[in-house]
């Protein structure tokens, strides 16, 4: 069995507030991309994952606290050995590793045929990251809560999404410090996210001025080196380029997929780490 993992950006990302319990309360729009990961399940008597990315570590990755995490709640105490071929890249803002403990949640329920209903997988999921939930059905939805509560969308009018990967140190534990940056003055009310909704609800296009992400107001900071890649990318493009999630990937939206192509092309021309992508309607649940 073979299931594809998206990667996604964050169309809006707004966090209202800081919450008792640390974590923060945010409204973002997400939307799956077709860049992805695939991920093989094979029967085993031990539990064994590979990766073809020499860079990736299990233990740094969600996926080995998804089989605890069905072991728990089911008891099932079962094998697999699952191979995972890396098209998203690590650590980028673009959730490759929630979307493979979302594909390895979902992989599991049917090949250990467990029988655990949407609602329930959805419930595990929230508690493994706050993106994870996202993954389970994809497409393009709100997220509020820390993330974890996720309502469907109607689907985005397609369009091209070109990626850049900037070849920049990042922090450790990445997400929880760029949260950290952020302070009161930071923290919006929701509308930008309403007025995104509002378009994709009347069917209409979605162009760059609607999109917003809160981070952009501390990655500069963040990671060093990113505005210039930012003011490459924006200058070869012309159209405004975006942070993906919490960075430091980037990316830009057309509606031509010849430039796209054009754009995605020059900039690997450059050397840069680079890939052409489109938006992906809901695949899974
Ligand atoms: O949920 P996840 O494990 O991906 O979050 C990583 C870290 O990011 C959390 O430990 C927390 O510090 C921070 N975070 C937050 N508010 C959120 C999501 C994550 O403060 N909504």
């Amino acid at each position: 069995m073979t299931l594809i993992a998206p990667a996604k950006v964050n169309l809006t990302l707004e966090v209202l507030q800081k919450r008792p319990d640390g974590y923060h309360e945010i409204r973002s729009v997400l939307q799956a991309v077709s860049l992805c990961d695939r991920l093989s399940f094979k029967p085993n008597d031990k539990i064994i994952f590979e990766c073809d990315s020499p860079l990736w570590q299990a233990e740094k990755s969600l996926v080995g606290r998804v089989v605890e995490a069905i072991k728990r709640h089911t008891g099932v105490s079962n094998g697999v050995l699952i191979q995972i071929t890396k098209g998203i890249p690590l650590s980028s803002g673009l959730g490759g590793d929630s979307s493979d403990a979302a594909a390895i949640l979902q992989g599991l329920n049917q090949l250990w045929e467990l029988g655990i209903p949407p609602g329930e997988l959805a419930g595990i999921a929230g508690t493994l990251g706050s993106d994870v939930t996202f993954f389970l059905s994809g497409g393009t939805a709100l997220a509020e809560g820390r993330g974890e509560f996720i309502s469907p969308l109607p689907e985005m009018l397609p369009v091209w999404i070109v990626l850049l990967m900037p070849h920049l140190e990042r922090p450790e534990f990445k997400t929880g410090a760029m949260y950290s940056r952020l302070s009161p003055q930071h923290f919006t009310s929701g509308d930008r996210t309403e007025a995104l909704i509002a378009r994709l609800t009347r069917g209409e296009s979605i162009r760059s001025n609607y999109l917003y992400n809160i981070f952009e107001s501390v990655a500069f900071k963040a990671f060093n080196g990113l505005e210039k890649y930012r003011d490459g990318f924006q200058n070869i493009a012309g159209e405004p380029v975006h942070l993906a999630g919490a960075g430091p990937a980037l990316f830009a939206l057309f509606s031509d997929a010849e430039k796209a192509a054009r754009v995605w092309r020059n900039l690997k021309e450059r050397g840069l780490e680079t890939y052409l992508t489109e938006t992906q309607n809901s695949i899974r649940m």
